[in-house]
């Protein structure tokens, strides 16, 4: 009893020291009615699965490596997940258990954890038979024969959930390159997608990449999407514009660095642990990644703002195309007209079941 009254006080100073966390787990919460009920390991995570007093289940997140870079993993996954939740799109609810904190389903207490509330649905690839990286912005060397960022068959897929050009657009602005169809929910009862696994952030410009794309259709004059494409990207062009009004530059900045401090971060390596001037090492290299973490920011921020403007332009242009389309499909043959864009439109007549 006094040790269970004692471990939930640890805890409870721990939740006050790390801000949101109380507000993440909710009232009457109880650290010690915690079971951990599965635990799964993937090729970089260890993910334990825990239950509640309430029956709620919970799922727990630490790389395998201890790695500074692999640490920092919970801060992007933590930042990018926040800022889903402040701008309303459709992603995993997650908070940090620092380092140094034992908590159920914590691997390493030594080292700093995610937690996350379990998305409603299935993953995507479970689902349909929708190319893996059918929505996934890569980024990859110039060598590699894969195309990079947003791409046509990502603006395809998107178009075809309203959910999906925002979970998009939040991944370009925070240079997600890791939206594969695992890492995509889908419940089928409410019909919604979700995201979870965001912790490949912060790390590229996606956004860049996307001008580059956009600015090219824009000179072709050839370039030609569909009115559910256009719906879609114009639900994109509207989720980034919400990210940027909302978001200003050091307002990131300040959340990366108090993220950086909820998490806590410890030693690297288990070899280093007794090194001389440890401590003054460690501090420097967290300065070095924060610092490199804010010049992305930093820079797809800039690169986002150039995005919205091209987008409009080519919204634009589209709509007139289109409209040009409609009006000669209108003189040839008006039965076709009804056919091709009547019903079975996003935002017309009903959404498009993922599991076809
Ligand atoms: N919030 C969540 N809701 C439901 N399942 C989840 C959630 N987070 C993780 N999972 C499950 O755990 C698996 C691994 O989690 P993920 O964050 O994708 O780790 P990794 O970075 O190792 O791919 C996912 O494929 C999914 O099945
Ligand atoms: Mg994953």
């Amino acid at each position: 009893m006094v040790r269970t009254i004692l471990f939930s006080a640890i805890f409870i100073c721990n939740i006050l020291i790390s801000g949101n966390v109380s507000d993440f787990f909710g009232p009457g919460f109880d650290v010690s009615k915690l079971k951990v009920v599965d635990c799964i390991t993937t090729p970089k995570s260890f993910i334990s699965f825990v239950t509640d007093n309430k029956k709620q289940i919970l799922i727990i997140k630490q790389d395998r490596s201890p790695s500074c870079s692999a640490q920092f993993k919970v801060i992007r996954e933590m930042l990018a997940s926040y800022l889903a939740s402040v701008n309303n799109i459709k992603a995993h609810n997650t908070t940090i258990l620092p380092g140094k904190f034992e908590f159920p389903g914590k691997v390493y207490k030594e080292r700093p954890a995610t937690v996350h509330k379990v998305v409603p649905g299935y993953p995507m690839y479970k689902l349909c038979n929708w190319p893996s990286k059918a929505l996934q912005q890569e980024c990859k060397s110039h060598h590699s024969k894969r195309q990079d960022g947003l791409q046509d068959t990502i603006i395809y897929y998107m178009s075809l959930h309203p959910d999906l050009p925002a979970i998009i657009a939040l991944d370009t602005f925070i240079g997600n390159v890791d939206r594969s169809i695992t890492n995509l929910f889908y419940d089928d009862q409410k019909d919604r997608f979700f995201a979870i696994d965001m912790e490949k952030s912060f790390k590229k410009n996606l956004c860049e990449i996307a001008c580059a794309i956009i600015k090219n259709k824009l000179c072709n004059n050839e370039a030609m999407i569909t009115l559910q494409e256009l719906y879609g990207l114009t639900i994109y062009r509207n989720t980034l514009q919400g990210l940027i009004e909302h978001n200003s530059i050091r307002h990131l900045h300040v959340l990366l660095e108090k993220f950086t401090r909820q998490a806590k971060l410890t030693g690297f390596s288990q070899q280093n642990n007794r090194q001389p001037g440890r401590v003054r090492k460690l501090a420097s290299k967290l300065t070095q990644y924060i610092q490199m973490y804010k010049r992305t920011i930093w820079a797809s921020y800039k690169s986002a703002e150039k995005l919205v403007i091209l987008l409009d332009q080519f919204i634009k242009q589209q709509t007139l195309k289109i409209h040009e389309k409609l009006f000669l499909h209108y003189h040839d043959d008006p039965i076709t007209l009804t056919s091709e864009f009547g019903g079975n439109q996003m935002g017309t007549s009903h959404t498009i079941c993922p599991t076809c």
